[in-house]
């Protein structure tokens, strides 16, 4: 079953071999995922984003378990599964936001430091007693020396920054030679009708849904257009492997609605 800690070894990752050298291909094939206008301003500028993050903070983890049915927790549990955690090791959680991955690592006797660009959710992580060492940083400029991570993870956040393949080559700076990445993210249902139903949710029923949850639903339309125009799971790869990760892999959760890639840096 997908997300369960115990079914994920390390065959379970579907072992990629992206092409080097293209640009960021267009994922569009497959029907009904690009032929709808783009309602949001999908722009991402810094500014902006940690403004949208720090607004919807306070409810943030409880509109995110409603919005995805429950499955958030599944989710986090493989993407913990799949970093390896060995008491002691020193984590990076970037874009770490409330903190709910970060507690997980704390608990697995990580040293994890939480990095977002929003002061606003970080308020709400630093809340939670387990989440020690939190600072409002950009993904694209870390404020840590080379090598210095045993493992570096981002959940559901690769998508919200303005520049991906940057703050993947940061993270690999910062990680040392074989350390570990852990990306978990949306993409793209692999079965087609699973794709329509799942496409009908995020365009029909997301957004009514996070009008009864949240006072700022825009920000819920963005999630669903950033999901729309994010890389499916072998793009993404690619992207990982251009950016200097070795060994990249991808799993998916949920049949598709996210993916869990995983990569390691080089020796
Ligand atoms: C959807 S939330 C995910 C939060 C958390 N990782 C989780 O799984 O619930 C995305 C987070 O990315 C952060 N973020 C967006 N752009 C960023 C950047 N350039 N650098 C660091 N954090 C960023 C946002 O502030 C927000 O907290």
């Amino acid at each position: 079953m997908d997300g369960s800690p115990h079914s994920l070894r390390r065959t379970a990752f579907d072992a990629t071999t992206p092409a080097r050298g293209g640009g960021i291909a267009h994922h569009g094939s497959g029907g009904q995922w690009h032929d709808r206008p783009v309602a949001a301003d999908l722009t991402k500028r810094p500014g902006e984003v940690a403004a949208m993050f720090d607004r919807v903070a306070r409810r943030y983890d409880l509109t995110n378990t409603v919005l995805s049915l429950g499955r958030d927790r599944r989710w986090r549990r493989a993407t913990l599964a799949a970093l390896c955690i060995i008491p002691g090791d020193r984590v990076l959680d970037l874009a770490a936001g409330t903190g709910a991955s970060t507690v997980a690592l704390a608990d697995c006797g990580a040293d994890v430091v939480a990095v977002d660009i929003s002061a606003g959710m970080l308020i709400e992580a630093r809340g939670r007693g387990a989440v020690r060492d939190a600072i409002v940083g950009d993904g694209e400029h870390l404020p840590f020396a080379d090598g210095v991570f045993d493992a570096v993870t981002i959940s559901f956040g690769l998508r919200n920054v303005a520049d991906s393949p940057a703050v993947l080559r940061e993270l690999a700076r910062v990680t040392r030679p074989g350390g570990r990445l852990v990306v978990c993210e949306f993409s793209r249902p692999i079965w087609g009708p699973w794709r329509a139903v799942y496409l009908g949710y995020l365009m029909r029923a997301l957004p009514v849904l996070a009008r009864v949850v949240s006072s700022h639903s825009e920000a819920y339309t963005y999630l669903a257009e950033t999901i729309r125009a994010w890389p499916d799971q072998r793009e993404l790869a690619r992207i990982v492997a251009e950016a200097g990760w070795t060994s990249v892999g991808f799993r998916n959760l949920s049949g598709g609605i996210v993916a869990l890639h995983r990569a390691v840096r080089p020796a």
